[in-house]
C-alpha cells in the first residue's frame, strides 16, 4: 500500500505516526507560567538529540479542539525553561490523569495528586516523584506547519542539571530494571522494557 499523506486528514496520517513509531519514550514535561501557575503534560514525541551540549526534542502539536498552542509550548516560549521528568511505570495512572486540556489556572500536579519540588537552576518545578529529571533551558522552538491543528512545534532543550535517583545510578550508568520505563505505542497502549538482547556492534569494519 502506498499513502500520500496529501490525501489524508491530519487524524488520519497521526494514526499511521503513532502505530509505526512505536514504543516511544515520555517526557513528563514540568513548566510554570508567567503568572506562576506550574503545569505538567505528558509528550511521547520525544527524544535525545545529542550530548554535547546533552540535548533532548519533543514535540507539542498544536490543540485539535481549537488549533491554539498548549499550555506547555506557551509556558516555554515565555520563561525558556522546562523540566523533563522521565515517568517509570508506577505513575503511568497519575501521568494520565494530567493529560486532559485543563485551563491554564489549573495546576496538573495537584489534580493528579503529584508533587513539585523546586529545581536548582531553573524556575520551573521538577517531578518527586520521577526517578530521572533534567532541567533544561530553551535552545530553539521550531515553528513545523501552517498554524492549522495537527501543526505543532519542536521544541529543542539543554540539559543544565541531571538529577538522577542514587538508585538507579550504577557506574555512570542508568539501571533499566529499576527505572521501570514505559513505552508509548497507539491509542491507550504501553510497553514495558522487559525483553531485552544484545547484538555486539564494531566501531570499524574488520
Ligand atoms: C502518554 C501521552 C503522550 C502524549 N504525547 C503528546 C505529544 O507528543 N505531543 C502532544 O502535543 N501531546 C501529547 N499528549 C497530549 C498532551 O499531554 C495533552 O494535550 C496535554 O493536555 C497538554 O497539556 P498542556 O496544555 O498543559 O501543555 C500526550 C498524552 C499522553 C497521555
Amino acid at each position: 500500500m502506498i499513502i500520500n499523506p496529501k490525501n489524508q486528514t491530519y487524524q488520519e496520517n497521526y494514526k499511521l505516526l503513532i502505530g509505526s513509531i512505536v514504543p516511544r519514550p515520555i517526557a513528563f514535561v514540568s513548566t510554570i507560567s508567567k503568572n506562576d501557575v506550574p503545569n505538567i503534560a505528558p509528550f511521547s514525541f520525544f527524544n535525545g538529540v545529542c550530548s554535547n551540549p546533552p540535548t533532548i526534542a519533543f514535540a507539542p502539536v498544536r490543540r485539535s479542539t481549537d488549533a491554539q498552542p498548549k499550555d506547555t509550548l506557551i509556558n516555554i516560549r515565555d520563561t525558556k525553561e522546562f523540566v523533563i521528568n522521565i515517568p517509570s511505570e508506577p505513575l503511568v495512572e497519575r501521568m494520565v490523569e494530567t493529560a486532559p486540556e485543563f485551563a491554564p489556572d489549573i495546576n496538573e500536579f495537584d489534580v493528579a495528586g503529584l508533587t513539585q519540588v523546586s529545581s536548582q537552576l531553573i524556575t520551573p518545578p521538577r517531578l518527586k516523584e520521577a526517578k530521572i529529571s533534567f532541567e533544561c533551558t530553551l535552545n530553539q522552538i521550531i515553528e513545523i506547519g501552517d498554524g492549522t491543528a495537527g501543526s505543532g512545534f519542536l521544541v529543542l532543550g539543554t540539559i543544565v542539571l541531571f538529577h538522577i535517583d542514587d538508585d538507579l545510578y550504577e557506574n555512570g550508568r542508568i539501571s533499566l530494571e529499576k527505572l521501570q520505563p514505559m513505552g508509548r505505542l497507539a491509542g491507550n497502549y504501553y510497553s514495558r522494557v522487559n525483553d531485552i538482547f544484545e547484538v555486539v556492534r564494531k566501531i570499524k569494519p574488520e
